[in-house]
Formats: C-alpha cells, sequence, structure tokens
C-alpha cells in the first residue's frame, strides 16, 4: 500500500513561547522515529506549517494527537495524499525557521516576502515543503536552527 502525506498549518496558542518548541521536538522526533514518520516542522512569524509522511495508520495516529495539543490552535488541513517518495525519508521531525523562511526563498516561490499560509493551496504548500527539503543541506542542524529561532527578533510571533 501506498504511503501518504499530511500537511497543515495552525497558529501557536497564545500562550507559547519557543522554549515551548524543545519538548514539541523531543517527543516528535521520539514518536515519529518509533512509528517510521518522518517531516518538517517550520515556524514562521505566525504559524507553524507541518508535512508528515509514513505509512496512512502511523501518520494518523500522530496527527489526532497533534490535532489536540493545546500549544496550537486553528488546525487547518492542507489535505492528505499518496506518495512515491518521501521528501525527508531520513529525518524523523526536520525543523526549519527563521532564515530557512527568508525572503530569498518566498520571493523565488511566491513572489512576496512573507509566507501566508492560509494563501497557499495544497499544491503550493507541497511544492514550499519540497523546496525546504531541497535547500536542507545548505542549512544548519535543527538545533542550531532553534537557538537561531530563540534569539532572532524577526522570527518573534506576533498575534
Ligand atoms: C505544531 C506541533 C507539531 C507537533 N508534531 C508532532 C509530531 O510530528 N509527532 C509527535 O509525536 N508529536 C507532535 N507534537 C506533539 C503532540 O501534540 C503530543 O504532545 C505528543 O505526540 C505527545 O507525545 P507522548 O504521547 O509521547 O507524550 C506536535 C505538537 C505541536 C504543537
Amino acid at each position: 500500500m501506498k504511503e501518504i502525506r499530511l500537511a497543515y498549518y495552525s497558529k501557536p496558542a497564545d500562550t507559547f513561547r519557543f522554549t515551548d518548541l524543545e519538548p514539541i521536538l523531543a517527543a516528535s522526533r521520539r514518536n515519529n522515529e518509533r512509528l517510521q514518520v518522518t517531516g518538517l516542522l517550520g515556524l514562521t512569524s505566525t504559524h507553524f506549517m507541518h508535512y508528515l509522511e509514513g505509512s496512512r495508520e502511523a501518520v494518523s495516529t500522530i496527527f489526532s494527537k497533534i490535532n489536540q495539543d493545546r500549544r496550537h490552535r486553528d488546525v487547518t488541513f492542507y489535505g492528505v495524499g499518496e506518495i512515491e517518495d518521501r521528501l525527508v525519508p531520513e529525518d524523523p521531525m526536520a525543523f526549519v525557521s527563521g532564515k530557512a523562511f527568508s525572503e530569498e526563498l518566498c520571493m523565488r516561490l511566491y513572489g512576496r516576502k512573507t509566507i501566508i499560509p492560509s494563501l497557499l493551496n495544497q499544491r503550493a504548500a507541497v511544492a514550499l515543503f519540497a523546496a525546504l527539503a531541497q535547500n536542507r543541506p545548505q542549512m544548519q542542524a535543527s538545533e542550531d536552527l532553534l537557538q537561531e529561532a530563540l534569539q532572532d527578533d524577526y522570527f518573534e510571533i506576533s498575534f
């Protein structure tokens, strides 16, 4: 049976702080690895954008937990689709923020400086995740990105 991808965006809860990311990433890496799910979590200045891939059963199990998590709200589906190949087969939870959502990447993909997740359809969102996955080798390790996110004014969350 073919594997699937699932993508959504959501808004961090009003009480969300960057330090909340560490336990989220730790739990995600542990659970996703166990269930052989891989994916990419992006944090823009206003939203989470998340792409998950794996068996239908494993992705559904994980998504039902995510959907109930009070650390974010307004979880909005881009959709689910069958895939031939994984985007990030080696990474249970790649994390991208800060410079990865750089103006340059946005300009190239969308002709605008910031990503507004609600303006993307499923196809555009998948294209964005694919571009982020491809650019990852040039990016710093996730932990460095997390530190960068913690320090970077540009990615301070605004509500
Ligand atoms: C934006 C966001 C993304 C998350 N992504 C994942 C994920 O990919 N995998 C995962 O297991 N948990 C993820 N979580 C955390 C889950 O909602 C939940 O807290 C966690 O799976 C519980 O793990 P546990 O049952 O091992 O305690 C995410 C939470 C948020 C807010």
